[in-house]
């Protein structure tokens, strides 16, 4: 292969972290465990787990293989990848739609990273002592009522991301990211001992492992295939960035496996420690995207020591998020400052804003604009409905079916290092299997 045309990651593990630091963040935590009490429980974890297996993970390697090959951003890639193979430039909507993508995630999730921004302050003031469920919930609720409350946070939250990226520091918070993960799962499992002392582990664990496979609705399939999509980060061009920068003898599968190990076991944790809680308090799991909210300060407000665990919890929420918000920021930024005359910092700048206005718009949803329905949704559900339902599986199917069907089987074979029936298993998954599920979950859910 041609010489790397820029810099790779020093090691291997920076490169872990970094795409560990963009997979692990909101969704986790945040979208993980409000799309499983919205969608009533297990049957939609282990459609979700067979999504990140089957479709997951063929797609994330997709993704890193495309970008190590095109050395380039992803729509640059995508279209010299497709003119050195003789396909259609057209290939090269993967890649902008990614883009597209990513502007309209940033900006709802700059509203929830506001929200746990906001939490990290109440933590430390001590807001949560001895409240019970009704005033926890109250503080929630009268948070979502004021939009200056939220633009506040979403504005800090923004500038923040805007921060980081202008100053073009975001390597050093990756490693950062080395302490972070542990840290969280620490915490994570601490809240799980919570919830297994409340006498309600039981419960959680049979709501979310044992399925109601009534509950399975063609809704519900596309939700769990989006959830899966939105919390790998896949389906943007991220991963396509990063894989970039990777060595050459980085083994694709193998990592890729652990960065999904990580972000799964991340997920089913926050499963495990939220929803105890719900049943121990007689909340509701279908509570919408305010569950992490009106749950976990509840713990955090009756355990000993809950002042700290509580503002250490939503420090670490807010750095993870930090970490994903970045890496949904550059790639904007990065097509900005390539295809305009604008600079770094004002790339930066430009996108910062545009899609701080988006975010205040998906903010307004929860208040004075409540009842602008598009489709029957507001705008911030609108937003996150058309970018994890549509958006990305529709991209990652784009990088799936490149490389099954339009990569050399040498190129594959050179990125994959696997033997002759490696590869050939690897074909039948990277053609067939990841490619008819996206389709047939799209389809299911669409009708
Ligand atoms: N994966 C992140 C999370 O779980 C969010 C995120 C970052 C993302 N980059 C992305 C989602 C790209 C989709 C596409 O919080």
């Amino acid at each position: 292969m041609a010489k790397l045309a820029h810099a790779q990651w020093s090691s291997k593990m920076t490169f872990v972290l970094a795409a560990a630091g963009s997979a692990v963040g909101l969704g986790n935590i945040w979208r993980f465990s409000y799309m499983v009490g919205d969608s009533g429980g297990a049957a939609f974890v282990l459609v979700y787990l067979a999504c990140v297996a089957l479709v997951g993970l063929p797609i994330l390697v997709a993704e890193w293989m495309i970008g190590r090959r095109g050395q380039k951003n992803p729509i640059n890639t995508m279209a010299e990848l497709a003119a050195n193979h003789g396909k259609s430039p057209a290939w090269a909507l993967v890649g902008i739609s990614g883009v597209l993508a990513a502007f309209l995630i940033l900006s709802f999730y700059s509203v929830i990273g506001g929200w746990s921004l906001n939490y990290t302050l109440s933590s430390v003031i001590g807001t949560f002592n001895g409240q019970d469920a009704d005033s926890i919930g109250e503080l929630f609720g009268g948070m979502l009522e004021s939009p200056a409350t939220l633009l506040l946070w979403h504005t800090a939250f923004m500038v923040l991301v805007v921060g980081i990226v202008a100053r073009g520091v975001t390597k050093g918070l990756e490693s950062a990211a080395r302490l972070m993960m542990p840290a969280l799962i620490v915490l994570m499992l601490v809240l799980v001992g919570y919830g297994v002392a409340s006498g309600y582990f039981g419960e959680a664990l049979a709501f979310m492992f044992r399925p109601d496979w009534s509950a399975l609705t063609g809704g519900v399939v596309l939700a769990a295939m989006g959830q899966a999509f939105f919390t790998l980060s896949l389906g943007m061009g991220i991963m396509m960035a990063y894989g970039s920068y990777l060595g050459e003898d980085v083994n694709l599968i193998s990592t890729a496996r652990t960065v999904i190990i990580l972000d799964t076991a991340i997920a089913l944790l926050a499963g495990l420690a939220i929803f105890p809680i719900v049943f121990a308090n007689g909340l509701s799991a279908g509570e919408g995207p305010g569950l992490i909210f009106v749950t976990l300060p509840l713990a955090f407000g009756n355990m000993a020591g809950g002042t700290i665990l509580g503002l250490m919890f939503f420090l670490l929420l807010t750095f993870a998020a930090l970490t994903s918000a970045i890496s949904l920021l550059e790639p904007v930024v990065e097509t900005l400052e390539e295809r305009t005359s604008l600079s770094r910092i004002g790339s930066t700048l430009a996108s910062g804003i545009a899609v701080w206005l988006l975010g205040v718009a998906a903010l307004l949803s929860f208040n004075v604009w409540s009842e602008v329905l598009f489709f029957g949704l507001n705008i911030f559900d609108l937003l996150d409905t058309f970018t994890s339902k549509i958006l990305l599986p529709l991209t990652g199917l784009g990088a799936i079916v490149f490389v099954g069907w339009c990569l050399k089987r040498e190129s594959t074979e050179a990125e994959l290092g696997l033997s002759a029936t490696g590869v050939n298993v690897w074909n039948i998954l990277a053609r067939y299997v990841a490619p008819a599920g996206v389709i047939v979950v799209f389809v299911a859910g669409l009708i």
